[in-house]
């Protein structure tokens, strides 16, 4: 299947002959080797990912992985040493500079960690930013701005700059300023990797019920695991430059690919990372065995599952689909058992 946005070969060496270091990383010299003998960056290495529309898709590694690397590259704020961006089927590393400008304006929008608000310019005016270089009127780009601003929980704060709103409430601004240019893709490079965690879960709350809505394409960065599961349909997994994993949530928890993975995800919440659908096997559903007992939704977390189940004081409850068809069933000790966390082989 292709995506909106296809990277074929994404490769990106920073230092002065990328060239020649491109050459050793394509014998197989690593990151680490490359940087010793000609003192070059391997920052992204042949990454082939396609990004669907309209879904949230998170690229998660820890600080040094080429996260951002990746990201600058989709919008082409740094050009790739090897390898192409397809968006909408159009190779940005081909574009014009004025092609390049008007994909900018229209299309693709950008939410920054330090928010990266005008510090002279009020809400509504760092609201309507995208607006205002697309030359929209000022009476059009405040009437539609304002509904950005009520979208976001800002409403009555118009007319402050960015120093008097916490944190939590400029990353609000930054969000409706993205929004507001009316982008298909969002980039998000760690947006709420400076908030509180009160707050960062709160922010969350508001870009999945704004997604709900929206169905925007999404490709979302961050170094925190919780988030990524909690956020992504999908989750690309990468280190030193390279991706090891893009799957599903519940893939990544169940079936992560190598071992430096399965470490990574050894410490997280199953019961609040995984479904109930994530752990029906394929056995349980058969309508017939299945009569009685509590309905579970499919999409419902293992611990809310567990909750209900004891709640009734029941042992086994009816998995169901969203039209209350029954998918399968579940006992209280397969749900908790599978809340546990595995051991993890020596
Ligand atoms: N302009 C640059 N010049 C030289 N090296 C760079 C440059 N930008 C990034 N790098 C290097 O490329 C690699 C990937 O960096 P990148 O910023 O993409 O990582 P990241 O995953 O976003 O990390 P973080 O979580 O800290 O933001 C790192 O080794 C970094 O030092
Ligand atoms: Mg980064």
């Amino acid at each position: 299947m292709s995506g909106k946005i296809e990277l074929r070969g994404l490769t990106k060496i920073f230092g002065p002959e990328p060239e020649m270091a491109l050459k050793l990383a394509r014998d197989g010299l690593t990151k680490h080797q490359l940087l010793d003998t000609m003192g070059h960056v391997l920052a992204l290495k042949d990454i082939d990912l396609d990004i669907e529309a309209e879904y949230i898709h998170v690229v998660m590694g820890l600080s040094g992985s080429g996260k951002s690397t990746l990201i600058r590259l989709v919008n082409r704020l740094i050009e790739p040493t090897a390898g192409s961006v397809t968006i909408d089927g159009q190779d940005i590393t081909k574009f014009t500079a004025n092609e390049l400008m008007e994909f900018r304006r229209q299309k693709i929008a950008m939410v920054f960690q330090r928010f990266a608000l005008f510090p002279h310019k009020n809400v509504r005016d760092n609201v309507a930013y995208g607006l205002e270089v697309q030359g929209i009127e000022k009476k059009v780009r405040h009437t539609r701005a304002q509904e950005w601003i009520e979208r976001v929980g800002l409403t009555g704060y118009e007319g402050r700059v960015p120093a008097e709103l916490s944190g939590g409430m400029q990353q609000r601004v930054g969000l409706a300023r993205a929004l507001c240019a009316g982008a298909e893709i969002l980039l998000m490079d760690e947006p709420f990797g400076a908030l509180d965690p009160l707050i960062r879960c709160e922010m969350q709350d508001v870009l999945l019920a704004l997604q709900a809505e929206l169905q925007k394409t999404i490709l979302f960065i961050t170094h925190d695991l919780d988030e990524a599961l909690r956020l992504g349909d999908r989750v690309a997994i990468m280190r030193d430059g390279n991706l090891l994993q893009d799957a599903s949530p519940e893939d990544v928890v169940l079936r992560p690919a190598d071992s430096h993975i399965a470490e990574f995800v050894q410490g997280i919440n199953r019961g609040r990372a995984l479904t109930v659908r994530a752990i029906l096997s394929k056995g349980h559903i058969d309508p017939h065995i299945a009569t009685s007992g509590p309905h579970i939704p499919a999409a419902m977390a293992l611990e809310d599952a567990a909750a209900l189940l004891a709640r009734e004081g029941a042992a086994t409850g009816l998995v169901v689909g969203p039209g209350d068809q029954v998918m399968g069933r579940l006992t209280l000790a397969e749900i908790t058992q599978a809340m546990t966390r595995p051991a993890v082989p020596a």
